[in-house]
C-alpha cells in the first residue's frame, strides 16, 4: 500500500517504521525539513506543508490508498487547537476528497468523554466535555463522519487513551522525579495504552477497521491514581507521593474526567491482541529500559 503519515511524531514515526517493515511504501507530513534525515534512513519518504494552510497541501500527490491523521497541538492552546484540528482537518479532507483513498485513520482522544462518575464508556456514550480543547475533537470527528455520510470519504475514528512509552507518561515521569500528587483518595480512574500498541491498532485499524465507525484504543486495566501510584511505589521501591494540597486540586478541577474506556471493540472487531495488555507490563518494560541506560535515578525523598 501507499501510505501517508500526517504528523509524523511520538506516535507516527514508530507507525512508519513499522509499515516500512511490513513491506508498505510509506511518506511522512510535516511542516519543515527539520529531522528528515532520519525519516530517509528509515524509507519514510517526506513531504512537507502545512495541514492549516491549503496551499501547501495543493502541490503534494494525493495517490495514497491509506492515510493515517496524527497531527497533535504541539502543546499549543486553544486557537491553536482549533487551527491544526479543526481547520488542519478540514483542509486535508478537501485536499483527499475523491483521490480514490481507501482508509483515512484519525487518532482522536478519550478526553472527548466527559464523564465524571466512573461508568463504563463505550464507542456510543456520550461525548460532552467540559473543556473547549476536548470539544474541538468532538467537533473534528464529526466532521468527518459527516465527510463519510456525506461523499463516503473512508474516515474512522481511533479514540486514543492517554499514550505511554519510551520517556513519556506524565505520571510516571512525576512520580519518578517527586512531583507527584494524591488527589483526595486517588480514586480517578486513569487509562492507558504504550505506544507499541497504538502503532499496533492502528495498523489493525488501516487493514479492517469499517469507515464510518469509532473504535476506543485503550489497554486492558483502568487503574484508580491511587493503584497505580501503589504498583510503582512497590516497584520502584520508593514512597507514595504526598497529598495535593487545596490550591493543587482546585487548580486541576475544572475537566478532570473519570471513566473506565471499554477496548470490547477493539478486541472483538479489530481482533486486536495487546502486547502490553496492563501499565505493569509496559511500564516495567520502560523501567528496564531507563535502568540500562542509567536514567533510573530514583530520589528517595526524606521522610
Ligand atoms: N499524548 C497523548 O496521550 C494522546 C492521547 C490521545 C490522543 N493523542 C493524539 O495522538 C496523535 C499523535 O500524537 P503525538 O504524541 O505523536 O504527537 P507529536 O509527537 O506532537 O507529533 C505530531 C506531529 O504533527 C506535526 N504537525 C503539527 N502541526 C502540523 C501542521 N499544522 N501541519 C503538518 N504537520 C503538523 C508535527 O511535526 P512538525 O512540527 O515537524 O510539523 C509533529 O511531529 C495526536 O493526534 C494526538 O492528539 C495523544
Amino acid at each position: 500500500m501507499r501510505v501517508l503519515i500526517i504528523g509524523c511524531g511520538y506516535v507516527g514515526f514508530p507507525l512508519g517504521v513499522q509499515l516500512r517493515k511490513d513491506g508498505h511504501e510509506v511518506f511522512g507530513l510535516k511542516r519543515t525539513a527539520e529531522g528528515t534525515e532520519t525519516w530517509l534512513a528509515q524509507g519514510i519518504e517526506p513531504l512537507i506543508a502545512d495541514i492549516t494552510n491549503p496551499e501547501t497541501l495543493a502541490s503534494l500527490p494525493t495517490n495514497f490508498d491509506w492515510v493515517v491523521h496524527a497531527v497533535s497541538s504541539s502543546k499549543g492552546g486553544i486557537e491553536t487547537y482549533k487551527s491544526v484540528y479543526l481547520d488542519g482537518t478540514r483542509n486535508v479532507v478537501e485536499w483527499l476528497k475523491g483521490s480514490g483513498l481507501k482508509k483515512f485513520v484519525y487518532t482522536s482522544s478519550t478526553s472527548v468523554y466527559g464523564q465524571t462518575d466512573g461508568s463504563l464508556v463505550k464507542e456510543n456514550s456520550p461525548t460532552e466535555p467540559a473543556t473547549e480543547t476536548s470539544q474541538t475533537l468532538v467537533a473534528t470527528e464529526q466532521l468527518l463522519l459527516k465527510a463519510h455520510q456525506e461523499f463516503k470519504f473512508p474516515a474512522l475514528i481511533l479514540r486514543v487513551a492517554g499514550i505511554y512509552g519510551p520517556d513519556r507518561g506524565h505520571l510516571f515521569h512525576q512520580y519518578l522525579k517527586n512531583e507527584a500528587r494524591m488527589h483526595g483518595k486517588g480514586d480517578r480512574i486513569i487509562n492507558m495504552i504504550y505506544l507499541d500498541d497504538l502503532v499496533g491498532a492502528i495498523i489493525s485499524a488501516l487493514k479492517g477497521g469499517r469507515a464510518g465507525e469509532i473504535y476506543n484504543v485503550v489497554d486492558d486495566e483502568p487503574v484508580t491514581q491511587l493503584h497505580f501510584f501503589r504498583w510503582l511505589s512497590e516497584s520502584v521501591g520508593k514512597y507514595m507521593p504526598p497529598a495535593a494540597s487545596e490550591e493543587e486540586i482546585a487548580g486541576r478541577k475544572r475537566g478532570l474526567t473519570n471513566k473506565k474506556v471499554s477496548n470490547r471493540r477493539l478486541k472483538m472487531e479489530l481482533g486486536y491482541t495487546f502486547k502490553f495488555p496492563t501499565f505493569r507490563q509496559g511500564y516495567t518494560t520502560e523501567m528496564i529500559r531507563l535502568e540500562r541506560a542509567g536514567k533510573l535515578n530514583i530520589t528517595h525523598d526524606p521522610r
